[in-house]
């Protein structure tokens, strides 16, 4: 199963990802985590996302989907994966459905979590993250049990770094003007499913598998 989770910043396309690649079996593949990581090592690609992710806006076309060829051609996306937060441009876009072609592979379906914009800003601003294994919480919606800590490994949680007022703002804007053209992109292709997100996250999750096993 070939799958692609589409959302502005905030819509919950890392929490629901996780859920979805434990039942269905399938890599996670996010974007912004393998930039993430690249960042944490000090590699180069880290080097070169890091300018980028700062301010908000997006790493260039060629270095993503330089990243997201290389991870394709492993062998745990051979029974399939789920793409998170890529593609996010039509130049993404089209880079992957000449990669799939020439894996013999299709999207099956690309999964759409639709969230108002003032809920956004108040799940960006409000999440909190593990250093250690990655868990995403939420002061509010999604708090571990004990405060500030993570309930996997007892970490101390830290907020992204790109999760300041700020940056938020600039990371909607800039996700708000390449999401349109892209819907289009794959309503026209007839893969397109929209989900609504503005729930709690296990209704959320409910939705997205009746979609994904319609
Ligand atoms: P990336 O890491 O992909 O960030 P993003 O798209 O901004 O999305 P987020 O991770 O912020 O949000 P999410 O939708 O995963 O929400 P989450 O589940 O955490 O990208 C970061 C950067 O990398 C980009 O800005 C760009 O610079 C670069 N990049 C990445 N991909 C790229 C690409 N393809 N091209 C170019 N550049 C790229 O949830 C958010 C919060 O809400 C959490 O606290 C969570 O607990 C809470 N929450 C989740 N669901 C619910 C719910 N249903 N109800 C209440 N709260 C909820
Ligand atoms: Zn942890």
């Amino acid at each position: 199963m070939d799958l692609i989770l589409m959302g502005l910043p905030g819509a919950g396309k890392g929490t629901q990802a996780e859920k979805i690649s434990e039942k269905y079996n399938i890599p996670h593949i996010s974007t912004g985590d393998m930039f993430r990581l690249a960042i944490k090592e000090g590699t180069d690609l880290g080097k070169k996302a890091k300018q980028f992710m700062d301010q908000g806006d997006l790493v260039p076309d060629e270095v993503t989907i330089g990243i997201v060829d290389e991870r394709l051609r492993k062998d745990d996306c051979q029974n399939g994966f789920l793409l998170d937060g890529f593609p996010r441009t039509i130049a993404q876009a089209e880079a992957l459905q000449t990669l799939l072609s020439n894996m013999d592979e299709d999207i099956d379906c690309v999964l759409h979590v639709d969230v108002p914009e003032e809920q956004l800003v108040k799940r960006l601003t409000g999440r909190r993250i593990c250093p250690t294994c990655g868990a995403t919480y939420h002061v509010m919606y999604n708090p571990p049990k004990k405060e500030g800590i993570c309930d996997k490994d007892g970490s101390e949680l830290i907020q992204r770094e790109d999760d300041t007022p700020e940056t938020v703002k600039n990371r909607l804007a800039v996700n708000i003007e390449q999401t349109k053209p892209l819907l289009d992109y794959y309503q026209e292709k007839g893969y397109l499913v929209t989900i609504d997100g503005n729930k709690e996250i296990d209704a959320v999750f409910q939705d997205i598998q009746t979609k994904i096993e319609k």
